[in-house]
Formats: C-alpha cells, structure tokens, sequence
C-alpha cells in the first residue's frame, strides 16, 4: 500500500519524523523505495544534479514528467512527489491546475509540489480543491535565485522573519499537505513547525522541522559541482564511480577485459568452414 497524505500528516501528530529524498531515475527511486522512505520527490534539482545546468530555470515540464514516470514506475511504497518547473503555475491559476493535473494523469505521482507563499496560496487552494494533493515550498526556493542574488539565508531580519510565518500559514490555510523550508534559520524554522499543524519538511532549516529532505546526490556524495552546506555525505560516489571507470578503460587498453567470463564459445567446426 503506497503512503498516503493522510499518513505522512499523522507522522506528524505522532512525532515521527519524516524522511524525504529526492530521486530522478526507476534504478535510484527502486532504491529509496525499497530503503522505506516515505516520500520521494522528482525535484527540478534534477536540472542541476542529472542535466548540468546552473539553476533549476531551464527544466521544463516535458523534463519533468519524463523523469516523474520514470520514478513512479520504480516505487511500489512511497508517495512520490512532482515538483512543477519554473513558470508553470506562475501566468494563471488555469495553468497552474492544468500543469498539475498533467502530472497526476501522466506519470501517475500522488502529489505535486510548488515554491512560494502568500502569493501562490490561492492556486495551491485551487489545484487541491480538484483533488491533487500539494507540497508547499517557501524560504529558499531556487526557482527565484536570480530575486535573491544567491544562495542567501532566508528569514533573517524581523519582516522577513514574520513573512515566511505567514507563507507557511497560507499554505496550510490554501490545503496544502506539508510545507518544506529550505535554508532558514534552524529556531525560525522549528517556530513555524509548531505554529502550522501540517508537517514541515526542512532542508537547511535544523532539527525542529517535521521532516527532512536531501537532494539524493548530495547525500551520496555523486554530484559535487557545489556542495551545500547543508547536505551530509554519507557515502563518496564519486571516488567508486571514478575508480570504476578507470579500471575498465586500463583494462581494455592492456587486453584484461574481457576474459573467457564474459565472451562466449562456438562451435570449432563452424568457424573452420567460415575461414577456409
Ligand atoms: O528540487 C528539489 O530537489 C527541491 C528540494 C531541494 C526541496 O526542491
């Protein structure tokens, strides 16, 4: 039985914490999956982590819902999020309900996610109302990093403290599941956790947050272009891969690879008659 809203909100209530991964491809969501992790989303960090763009402006719908149908196809447990690119839910509310329902009808994921507060409370309030469950996104969210200038500490000062309190709180008014809060101050965070009854999903945002989501590569340790402060390596794909890779192509130089373990036989008398 695949985790449903309603059990991620009583994780909540129960104190359980939350984990949540990203995960962009059938093999790695097969993986978290299997691990247990109840929520997996299909970040547009994959334009970052997978396709080797700067930002997560360029990834785009078709991107997203390739990537989405991938991810839904390797989980048989988790709820999987799909998280809307940048600019489509920002022209209307028609746009942002239909680029939703797209990714409910077309991959086959429980849930869509969206960056913004106040200013998009009153979508998120429609696209639930049609029966798809949405995940908030307020602090850092890197769909405005041009706005911000960087990667910056949100939350800061008194008013932007007080802004985020409110984003939080309209999205839990406007339905939406959970909220994530990316790189606020860790006692911010934990404040806004206790002030909203849906689950909050920190990354970047300290312990006191409900949950806690991690782009996968970072954990793994196999994207290292930039590596936040945030993210904990737990293993270091990168040498494996790289010393992986290496072996092989000095094996196939020097003649080692492949052996009679990967090559297969034939009959003698055939090969004589082709030779002749
Ligand atoms: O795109 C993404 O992976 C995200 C998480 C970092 C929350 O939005």
């Amino acid at each position: 039985m695949r985790v449903t809203i309603n059990k991620i909100q009583e994780m909540k209530q129960k104190g359980e914490k939350i984990t949540m991964l990203t995960a962009y491809d059938y093999v790695t969501a097969k993986l978290v999956d299997e691990a247990g992790v109840p929520l997996i989303l299909v970040g547009d960090s994959l334009g970052m982590v997978v396709l080797g763009y700067q930002t997560t402006i360029p990834v785009t719908m078709d991107v997203m819902l390739h990537h989405t149908k991938a991810v839904v196809r390797g989980t048989a447990n988790a709820l999987v999020v799909g998280d809307m690119p940048f600019m489509t839910y920002h022209v209307s509310t028609e746009d942002a309900m239909r680029n939703a329902a797209r990714f409910i009808q077309e991959t086959g994921c429980q849930a869509v996610k969206l960056e913004g507060g106040v200013t998009v409370a009153e979508k998120v309030k429609r696209i639930v109302e049609c029966g798809i469950p949405v995940m908030g996104h307020i602090g850092l969210t890197p769909q405005s990093i041009n706005q911000f200038g960087g990667h910056k500490i949100q939350g800061k000062t008194p008013e932007a403290a007080k802004r985020l309190l409110e984003d939080a709180i309209a999205l839990e008014q406007a339905g939406a599941f959970s909220v994530v809060l990316e790189t606020v101050p860790a006692p911010l965070a934990t404040l806004i956790s206790k002030k909203i009854s849906v689950p909050t999903i920190g990354i970047g945002a300290g312990a006191g947050c409900d949950g806690q989501v991690q782009v996968i590569n970072d954990i793994l340790g196999s994207y290292t272009d930039f590596v936040p402060k945030h993210a904990k390596q737990y293993a270091k794909l990168v040498n494996i891969i790289s010393g992986a890779i290496s072996a092989y192509h000095e094996e196939v130089k020097s003649g080692t690879f492949p052996t009679e373990a990967q090559s297969f036989p034939m009959d003698e008398s055939i090969l004589k008659d082709l030779d002749k």
